[in-house]
């Protein structure tokens, strides 16, 4: 659409590939030559020198099918069978029974040259008002159904992604749409989206209507333990969404709730719960994380009310240091939905009720060998904790508890509670290794902090389960599924050791990981943790269990992958 992070910089913004009034005109012939060649009074640089003929190709044509809907394919579809395929042919190639019968000359719609040539309005154009022995449609079709039956003969060159539809089941899913704000409507004629998972791989999205109440109903769902589903709404101009839901019976009846919030621009009351800044020294730089577990104790999402820089809404601000670098935001580009000012940074993401989380990673220069670590808290904390990689003397009023080993490194820890908005926090490090001027500059891979940031954040209970992060999740889920040689996971006989077989192993256990990894840095909500966590887990086992006596490997799976979130080998 258009509204990459990137393209506020721009002085005419970037083309909004996904808009059907930009795409229709255009063929991907010519989108191919503006990849390649650049269009520099448009900002757009060249890519010839960059990608390949082929991978420009790739990328044309996954943007060309950014306009085309998944329904719009199958309305196009039925169409085609209606009225086009007797003279096209069931796959484009001109082999119809009418045409054949009539010794037409017909074109090759499947022929891809012919077909990246022209643009959809051309090709809509003729179906319109016909030519030679094409019948004109302008009368006897919409101009929807025109639209999708063009969309639909594009699939005879090449195929645009479609998410297949979910199979039919005898499940049936009730729900809620609850208004959590206090006096807040239920949200009449809301829809409500059902996102359903087979196996970790999307399946076409089912829209409803709620009722007066806020009550839906789902029917006809199939249940079992490979599907797994998530609703989400739209209300106030925000996403809300339900926890992620497992069947494990065969009969789904379940009863969810979809809680949504009004909006508000007053701030209620943000408070840190836990802050937790890590600290560890490297060629000249301070490698500093931080994060902080943020509480909003009201009953309304807080949208913010003064703009930031990129024309969004300042809804959270952390101060930083001026002189910090190569700073990464965890969630987010920065220029995105975070902006960064000369002395802080800003969140624009809406804030929901309920707990969620900031980690931020950033360099700090020192000369010398010894370094102020100076930390203004921008919101009042319950629990600080500074931890430091064991090595520089540490001179600080906070109170120094017993060291933690986070994945094999010993860092030494200080604490203090109740912290007022506005007070600083002060540590001055000294006899660290001197600071090397060439070093500076890229965020340097260092293992310890981290794996250190995520591992030790204990496990967050419940928050708001924020839809657009448990669906990247799901989704990241299973291209780490769908990435393993598929083939011969099928036809290796049961408990055949293939290297296959330890392909998806090794990426399920990866995936594992990296779940734990979100619970632990309280991205992921407990319950959508636990369905997660478990379907990889019961797949996992099910790879690993040999045909007849399945009690040894599963086991060994089972200890592998049973380590709690929060230790150090997680
Ligand atoms: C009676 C036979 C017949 C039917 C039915 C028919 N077409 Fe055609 N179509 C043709 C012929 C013949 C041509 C070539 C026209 C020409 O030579 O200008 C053509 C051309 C086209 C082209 C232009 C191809 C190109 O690149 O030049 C498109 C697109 C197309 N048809 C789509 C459709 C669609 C979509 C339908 C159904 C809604 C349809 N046609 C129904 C016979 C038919």
């Amino acid at each position: 659409m258009g509204d990459g992070p990137s393209a506020s910089g721009l002085p005419n913004g970037a083309a909004p590939l996904a808009d059907p009034a930009l795409a229709r005109p255009a063929s991907m012939q010519e989108w191919f030559e503006v990849t390649k060649e650049g269009r520099m009074d448009r900002m757009m640089p060249p890519w010839k020198n960059r990608l390949s003929d082929e991978e420009i190709w790739d990328a044309v044509a996954f943007a060309y099918s950014l306009h085309v809907t998944d329904t719009s394919l199958d309305q196009g579809e039925v169409v085609w069978g209606e009225q086009c395929s007797q003279c096209h042919g069931p796959q484009g190639a001109g082999d119809g029974p009418e045409a054949v019968a009539n010794g037409w000359q017909m074109p090759d719609l499947s022929d891809l040259n012919a077909a990246t040539a022209r643009s959809d309005e051309e090709w809509f154009q003729t179906v319109s008002d016909g030519g030679g022995n094409m019948p004109a449609f302008s009368s006897s079709l919409s101009e929807d159904d025109r639209w999708a039956a063009v969309q639909f003969a594009r699939t005879f060159s090449y195929e645009p992604a479609r998410t297949p539809t979910l199979a039919a089941g005898e499940g049936r899913l009730l729900g809620k749409v609850v208004n959590n704000t206090a006096g807040g409507e239920v949200p009449a004629g809301a829809v409500v989206t059902l996102h359903p998972f087979e196996n970790f791989e999307e399946r076409r999205p089912i829209e409803s209507t709620v009722g007066p109440d806020g009550s839906f109903t789902f029917d006809g769902l199939p249940a079992g333990d490979q599907f797994a589903y998530i609703l989400t709404t739209d209300y106030g101009g925000l996403p809300f969404g339900s926890n992620v839901l497992s069947v494990p019976t065969d009969t789904l009846q379940a009863d969810v709730t979809v809680p949504v919030w009004e909006t508000s621009t007053t701030a209620g009351d943000i408070s840190v719960e836990l802050a937790q800044l890590f600290v560890e020294s490297h060629q000249g730089n301070l490698l500093i994380g931080e994060l902080y577990r943020v509480v909003q104790d009201g009953d309304r999402v807080y949208t913010g009310s003064e703009p930031a820089a990129s024309g969004r809404n300042k809804v959270l601000e952390f101060s930083l240091p001026p002189e910090a670098t190569a700073l990464a935001m965890d969630g987010g580009e920065i220029g995105g939905r975070f902006v960064r000012t000369n002395n802080s940074v800003i969140d624009t993401q809406p804030l929901y009720p309920g707990r969620s989380q900031i980690l931020m990673r950033y360099l700090l220069p020192y000369t010398g060998t010894s370094a102020d670590f100076d930390r203004e808290m921008s919101y009042p904390v319950d629990n600080l904790s500074v931890l430091v990689v064991d090595g520089p003397k540490v001179e600080t009023d906070l109170q120094e508890t017993d060291p933690q080993t986070i994945q094999d490194q010993l860092w030494n820890n200080f604490v203090t509670t109740n912290v007022a908005a506005g007070q600083d926090i002060k540590l001055r490090l000294s006899g660290l290794q001197r600071a090397d001027a060439t070093a500076a500059g890229a965020m340097p891979a260092t293992p310890a902090l981290t794996t250190a940031v995520v591992a030790y954040h204990p496990p967050i209970v419940a928050g708001v389960a924020l839809v657009t992060g448990i669906l990247a999740l799901v989704v990241f889920v299973a291209y780490v599924l769908r990435s393993k040689p598929q083939h011969a996971v099928a036809v290796a006989p049961a408990g055949t050791s293939t290297s296959a077989d330890g392909d998806e192993r090794q990426a399920l256990l990866q995936s594992i990981a990296r779940l734990d990894d979100m619970y632990a840095a309280g991205e992921l909500g407990e319950d959508n943790y636990v369905v997660l966590r478990t379907a990889e887990k019961r797949r996992l086992v099910q790879l690993s269990e040999p045909p007849v006596d399945d009690s040894t490997d599963s086991a060994a799976v089972e200890a592998e992958v049973s380590t709690d979130p929060g230790q150090s080998d997680a």
